[in-house]
């Protein structure tokens, strides 16, 4: 199995969003991941649902929606009649994470649960056999652009251990800081999945990084 790429819309040219998102589905992507910022959970604030839904309208790739907002519970409805494939919350966000997961499913998307750096990979240990996804933040969660955290690497190969232990087929992404020179480390230590903001959409060609990173090995 290849390596799932998923690039950040974050990174795209917001004045010609109908062009990058055109762009992506002529690409080797596997996924579009989005970031909705609230200005209080991150100190950013990006984009909500009329632009998920807009770009849901002509998206070929499914939608990877990661939710960097306080009571990302309080969305899930909102979240599945936009279009997300994949509602990403964050643990540090959810007093009542368990539930939360539940909801996304019956609202009919997949459930991903996202990992600040300095969250431990304990904090998903009780929720690992209900999620179809963990994501790993490789920056502080609210910028594209920012320098790739190291012990993330350490943190994905702890993660792929607890996943492999408990028998979980639960696929690990990781977002930020991902570009030629840290993504082969990352797949090395067990990622599956590759969110990609600057190295996609910053490159003179995109899809020559798109490919670069779907053709890592394990
Ligand atoms: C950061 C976002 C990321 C970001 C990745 O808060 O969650 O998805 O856009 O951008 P790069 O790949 O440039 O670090
Ligand atoms: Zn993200």
């Amino acid at each position: 199995m290849s390596i799932i790429v998923s690039p950040s819309l974050l990174s795209a040219d917001f004045l010609h969003l109908d062009e990058q998102v055109r762009m992506i589905n002529d690409s080797d992507a596997d996924w579009l991941h989005l970031d909705v910022m609230d200005g209080v959970f991150v100190p950013n604030i990006s984009f909500g649902f009329p632009v998920i839904e807009a770009v849901k309208r002509i998206t070929t790739k499914p939608l990877d929606v990661h939710l960097m907002i306080v009571e990302p519970e309080r969305y899930v409805e909102k979240t599945a009649k936009a279009g997300a494939w994949l509602m990403n919350v964050h643990a540090e966000a959810c007093r009542h994470l368990d539930r939360t997961i539940h909801e996304i499913h019956d609202a009919g998307m997949k459930a991903g649960v996202t990992l600040c750096p300095a969250t431990p990979v304990s904090a998903i240990e009780n929720v690992v056999d209900d999620v179809d996804l963990i994501l790993l933040m490789g920056v502080n969660p609210g910028f594209s652009g920012q320098q790739f955290i190291p012990n993330t690497v350490r943190k994905t190969e702890q993660l792929r251990k607890l996943l492999d232990e408990r028998g979980s087929k639960a696929i690990i992404e990781v977002d930020g800081g991902v570009n030629a020179s840290t993504a082969p480390l990352l797949v090395k230590a067990g990622a599956d999945a590759l969110v990609s903001g600057n190295f996609v959409f910053k490159a003179d060609n995109p899809n020559a990084n798109i490919q670069l990173l779907k053709g890592l090995k394990k």
